[in-house]
Formats: C-alpha cells, structure tokens, sequence
C-alpha cells in the first residue's frame, strides 16, 4: 500500500498539482464537494421515491433527472477525490475511514450495475405499475443505495480527523 501512495504522490501529475497555487487544494475540495453535493442529492430524491415516497409520481419521471445527475456528480467526485488525495497520498497510509470508503464506493458501482439489471427498475422505466414483489425489491435497492452513500460520505468526513 506505502509502495502505491508513494508512486502517486510522487507522479508528475502530483507534482504539477502541488505547483500551481495555494488555491489549488481549496478549488478541487471545493469541486469535491459539488460533485458529492449532486451525487447526493440526486440519489436521496431517487431512493426515497423506490422506498415509496411521493408514489403520484411515476419513477420513470423521477429517474429521468436523478440518474444522469448522480452519475455527473459521481465522475465529478471520484475525479477530484484522486488528484486531492495525489497531494499528499502518504499521509493517508493506514486511514482506517479511506480503507472503508474506496471499497464503498465500489460496493455502490455494483449496486447500480444490478439494479439497471432488476426487472422491477426496467418495468418501472417503462412505466408498468409495480407488483407489491417488486416493490419491496425497489425499495430494498433503495435502501441498500441510501445507505451505501450516507457511509462513504461519513467516511470521507471523517478521513481528516484520523
Ligand atoms: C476514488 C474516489 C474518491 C477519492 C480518492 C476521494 C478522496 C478524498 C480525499 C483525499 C478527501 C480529503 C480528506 C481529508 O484529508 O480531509 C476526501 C474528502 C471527502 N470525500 Fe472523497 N474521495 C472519493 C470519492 C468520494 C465520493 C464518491 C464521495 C461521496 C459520495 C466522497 C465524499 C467525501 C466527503 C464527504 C469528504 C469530506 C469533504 C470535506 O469535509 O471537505 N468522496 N475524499
């Protein structure tokens, strides 16, 4: 794991970042935090609907905003997450809450990867009215999202204070 932190901290990109500016660091937390504010947002208005919020309003109508944005703020977070953690990746050796969030994060991936493959997610697209089975298997999924990203954005809050 050192042998990693280190090749990234000491990467000419690394290197570029910790040269341009004091504003440098502040600007891609800045962008971090956007990234996860929209991700966020966007996936807690998706997952309250599949637990059964709002249920006048068709999840296909929903998802249509909601996942694009998640998906941007996603790239925007995992994006900026790895040129802040490239300024001093070593400090980060033995980060108990970065060891958490980074196989989270993977955990959350795979969690979206399944749930385009649920027929519940591809009926309710196209805007079949849901079976009571399926949606207890949406709503599952939804909390299943929900709570996948409340605890990689605790473990990045935490990160700093280890
Ligand atoms: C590969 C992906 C990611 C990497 C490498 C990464 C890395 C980082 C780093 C280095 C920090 C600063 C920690 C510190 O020194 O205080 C941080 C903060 C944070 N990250 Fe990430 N991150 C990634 C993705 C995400 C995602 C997807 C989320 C949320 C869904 C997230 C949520 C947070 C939060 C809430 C903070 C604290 C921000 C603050 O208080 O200023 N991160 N992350």
């Amino acid at each position: 794991m050192f042998e990693l932190l280190a090749w990234v901290e000491q990467s000419a990109l690394a290197d570029t970042l910790r040269g341009a500016g004091v504003w440098t660091y502040g600007l891609l937390n800045l962008a971090h935090i956007l990234g996860i504010g929209s991700l966020f947002g966007a996936v807690l208005i998706l997952d309250l609907r599949l637990l059964g919020a709002w249920r006048s309003i068709p999840i296909a109508t929903i998802a249509r905003p909601t996942v694009p944005l998640a998906a941007a703020g996603f790239l925007l977070a995992v994006s900026s997450g790895i040129l802040m953690i490239s300024f001093n990746a070593t400090e980060y050796l033995g980060n108990p809450f970065l060891y958490i969030k980074l196989p989270v994060i993977v955990f959350g991936l795979a969690n979206v990867a399944v749930i385009q493959r649920l027929p519940a997610w591809r009926h309710a697209l196209a805007g079949v009215d849901a079976e009571t089975a399926e949606r207890r298997v949406l709503a599952v999924a939804g909390a299943i999202s929900l709570l996948t990203w409340l605890t990689v954005i605790t473990c990045g809050r935490m990160i700093g204070y280890w």
